[in-house]
């Protein structure tokens, strides 16, 4: 057995996964002893894994597609937020009880309180997309107080799914009548796959856009997606989605590592070079 903490990323397929490249950069920034590897778990063999992590030696760790879901069903002690996502990305042991939490939320906004402060005053906020990672955004929206979220989605039963669990201030919008409530919005997040490399286009909508409205896009890959280049020409601030992968991993390492990571222009640099060469190569 080690004596050092061992923390892991499973998910299956995990070889793409960037998380061991920001914790293992943060395990050296500080000179800790301990490990963060990655494992591939089919589904069928995910309960015997998570029922095995304590006489492996593991610590916790991060979970990935296609566990999300499985994981917080499994997981007696969740937290708020991963009951709220319906899904967990973070487990430790906590009193040797095995805890799991959905870090999503808590990146979205830290990021967003680096990159756009403000983004806590404004009220009215439109959201693109209804899937897995809209709902840790519209848990995001609550906690930071929002009124009214108009979400737009091609598949409206998927956004008053989303509107029944977070709240009737969620309007399920279509992409059509987007282009006028556009005007109304402080805040437009896209969670959608468009715009990401080898996906559609984000669709021109942007004609009533304000200027003083900030805008988010979670996709990193390109950095600055279409969907952000048309917020900017609006003349809108925005922040691009590489800022809310290095904050949502910061909770899971504090809880394994015992310290509180930074997310800065080191870490930023290094995973943008990862994907660049990927993208190269
Ligand atoms: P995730 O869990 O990453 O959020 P997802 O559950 O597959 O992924 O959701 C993807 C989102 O992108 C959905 O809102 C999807 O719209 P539908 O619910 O109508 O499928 C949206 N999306 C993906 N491709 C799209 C396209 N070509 N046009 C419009 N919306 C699209």
């Amino acid at each position: 057995m080690v004596d050092f903490p061992r923390a892991f990323v499973c998910g299956h397929p995990i070889k793409h996964s960037r998380s061991p490249l920001i914790h293992n950069h943060w395990l050296m920034q500080f000179g800790l002893e301990g490990s963060y590897e990655r494992i591939d778990v089919r589904p069928e063999n995910l309960s015997a894994f998570l029922s095995g992590l304590k006489e492996a030696g593991f610590v916790g760790g991060n979970m990935t597609l296609p566990h999300k879901e499985a994981v917080y069903e499994f997981v007696e002690n969740t937290d708020d937020a991963a009951n709220a996502i319906g899904a967990a990305n973070t487990i430790w042991f906590e009193n040797n009880k095995l805890m799991a939490s959905n870090t999503d939320a808590y990146g979205f906004a830290a990021n967003l309180d680096d990159q756009l402060p403000n983004w806590r005053q404004a009220k009215r906020a439109m959201v693109f997309g209804a899937g897995g990672a809209s709902r840790a955004i519209l848990h995001a929206l609550n906690e930071a107080g929002y009124e009214h979220v108009d979400l737009i989605n091609r598949t409206l039963p998927r956004a008053q799914a989303l509107a029944d669990v977070f709240g009737d201030h969620i309007h399920p919008t279509n992409w059509e009548s987007a282009k006028h409530l556009i005007a109304q919005a402080d805040l437009l997040i896209n969670t959608t796959s468009l715009g990401m490399e080898g996906q559609p286009d984000f669709p021109q909508i942007f004609d009533h856009a304000r200027a003083d409205a900030l805008a988010s896009d979670i996709v990193y890959t390109p950095l600055e997606t279409p969907f952000l280049k048309m917020a900017k020409q609006c003349g809108q601030q925005t922040s691009d989605g590489l800022g809310m992968l290095l904050h949502q991993a910061v909770p899971g390492f504090e809880k394994w590592f015992g310290v509180k990571p930074p997310v800065d222009e080191t870490l930023r640099t290094l995973i943008l070079d990862d994907i660049n060469n990927k993208d190269a190569s």
